[in-house]
């Protein structure tokens, strides 16, 4: 008995010391860069304005040329997301342990919650305007065209496009805990399980894709 609970103590000590080191060395297996995003969604939107698909196009061609080798999903694989109560579409650009970047958005306007996550969100806009709020704040925070909305990992704020707006998002940190948030609305709300499946096994792919060429 003694020998299965000194068993278990170690496993979980071993479990704790991975995951703490892990977490305080998170940075070095990133790959994208805020800035570097930012400069590549002002480029883009110089150059091509309000066409929308061809900005996007335009980014996802540099980020492409920047990170060959498959860590780009170049497919146009855009699925409905709906979290924390807004609803949008995205498309996954890349997805590993440590980082995703979407293009997410709606032509039409969407309000929610942000959700509170294990991860720092870059949310680059590229068409529209972006509004938050949080709590004891009696102004709007407003993201014009070309500005950077920053979630800070463990924020929380309400936020609302007020008609179409399509943003670069950039997350890095824990992806994976940051699912359970994008997926919950479709148990408690949407039942749309196509798209839930369908979200899962391009998220998959590309975790496990990035993982097998050593990104984690
Ligand atoms: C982004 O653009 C600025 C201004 O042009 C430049 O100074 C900076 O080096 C660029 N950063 C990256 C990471 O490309
Ligand atoms: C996009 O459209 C909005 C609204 O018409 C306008 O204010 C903005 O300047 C346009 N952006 C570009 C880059 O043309």
């Amino acid at each position: 008995m003694s020998q299965t609970i000194r068993y278990i103590a170690l496993t979980f000590a071993f479990i704790v010391a991975v995951f703490a080191y892990l977490n305080a060395n998170l940075h070095k297996f990133y790959i994208f860069d805020p800035t570097d995003l930012q400069n590549l969604s002002l480029k883009a939107i110089e150059a091509y304005g309000n066409e929308t698909r061809s900005v996007v196009d335009s980014i996802v061609r540099d980020l492409d040329k920047k990170f060959p080798n498959g860590y780009i999903n170049t497919d146009e694989e855009w699925v409905f997301n709906n979290a924390g109560g807004a609803m949008g579409a995205m498309r996954i650009i890349h997805s590993s342990i440590t980082e995703y970047v979407i293009i997410f958005g709606t032509a039409i306007g969407t309000e929610g919650h942000t959700g509170r996550h294990t991860a720092d969100d870059y949310f680059h806009i590229l068409h529209g305007t972006q509004l938050a709020h949080v709590p004891g704040s009696f102004e709007a925070e407003v993201y014009p065209q070309g500005s950077v909305h920053l979630l800070k990992r463990g924020q929380v704020k309400q936020y609302k496009m007020e008609s179409t707006c399509f943003a670069l998002e950039y997350a890095r940190g824990w992806i994976p805990p940051m699912l359970a948030f994008g997926f919950a609305d479709t148990f408690t709300s949407t039942l749309d399980f196509p798209t839930l499946w369908r979200t899962v096994l391009i998220n998959g792919r590309e975790i496990l894709g990035n993982l097998l060429r050593g990104k984690f």
